[in-house]
């Protein structure tokens, strides 16, 4: 299995600047790069709750951190956990969303175009939708909807249809019989494979991937001490908008109908702008998208 790297570590701990004895949850943790580095910041006196919806990462976080006494390690997806019944009040929240470097390169889990493998790209191998089923059982109005809102496909409607003509026949099976459709479909060609955005368009619905940033945004800042931080790196840009949106909000104040604020913010911004992995992350391909934001909680 190939590692994962974890992105803009050092920028997260810039941004999160952990203190001895504090509490942290990484709702995301992954392979535990970041986790570690934050563990290693808070001490023994410190604690980390640690997340993350993927089996084969919570076996990994497990053997990895089998020797920590503050540490725990739950499977759950952040979007449907109950935040505050989940963990006491923490003092940083951190989240690097999106996919890891195993689950891509796993040709069975189906998230790439250039393996092999089935329709899957479930995150949560215990979930029951999986890629195939959009793909075999969506209508061609909702296909075409999935790839225009999470791919931004402008041939959206080209690839819809050409996916239900094809199924029509026998159902497509592998990552490899709908990457063709869709090259076949649209007779694009270029640097970027014609799939990309259709894969990364099914891969958010099959993850509810947008739903559970949404709720998570709203329940993160209920847990979170006074003074307590909050990162996010996103890596495509529907997410960033979200993230962007949510913080923007936490950082301006309540006003009345006469301009006059009513109760102050409860947030200050702690990166003015997005700090971009293409700009201090530039050995690791992984982080060219990647986009970290972080906010602080001051009232
Ligand atoms: C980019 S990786 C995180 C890597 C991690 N920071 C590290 O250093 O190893 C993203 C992880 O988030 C997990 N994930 C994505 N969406 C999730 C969700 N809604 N709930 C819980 N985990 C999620 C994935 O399973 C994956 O393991």
């Amino acid at each position: 299995m190939k590692r994962h790297t974890p992105v803009l570590v050092s920028k997260t701990i810039e941004v999160l600047h952990p203190q001895l004895g504090e509490r942290f949850a990484d709702v995301t943790a992954g392979y535990g790069g970041h986790a570690s580095e934050l563990l290693q910041a808070v001490g023994t006196n410190g604690y980390g709750y640690l997340f993350d919806k993927d089996t084969a990462a919570i076996n990994a976080l497990t053997k990895k951190f089998s020797t920590c006494n503050n540490v725990s390690i739950t499977q759950a997806d952040f979007g449907k956990l109950d935040w505050e019944n989940a963990m006491p009040e923490v003092d940083m929240i951190f989240a690097d969303i999106g996919v890891s470097s195993p689950q891509i390169d796993a040709p069975e889990r189906g998230f790439s175009f250039s393996q092999l493998g089935p329709l899957d790209m479930r995150m949560n191998q215990g979930q029951d939708l999986t890629a195939y089923d959009i793909v075999n059982a969506y209508s061609q109005r909702d296909i075409a909807d999935i790839l225009y809102q999470y791919g931004e496909e402008r041939a959206s409607r080209k690839i819809a249809q050409a996916i239900v003509d094809k199924r029509q026949n026998s159902p497509i099976e592998t990552t490899h019989e709908l990457a063709e459709i869709i090259t076949h479909s649209t007779g694009k060609s270029g640097k970027i494979h014609p799939a990309t955005k259709s894969f990364q368009a099914l891969r958010i619905a099959v993850n509810g991937e947008l739903e559970a940033l949404k709720n998570a945004l709203q329940q993160m800042p209920n847990c979170l001490s006074l003074g307590g931080r909050i990162a996010i790196i996103s890596f495509h840009s529907l997410e960033d908008r979200l993230v962007k949106q949510a913080f923007k909000a936490l950082c301006t104040p309540t006003r009345d109908g006469f301009g006059q604020i009513v109760s102050p913010a409860k947030f200050i911004a702690v990166t003015k702008k997005p700090i971009k992995g293409s700009e201090f992350d530039v050995n690791n391909p992984r982080a060219r998208s990647a986009k970290l934001r972080a906010v602080e909680k001051i009232n």
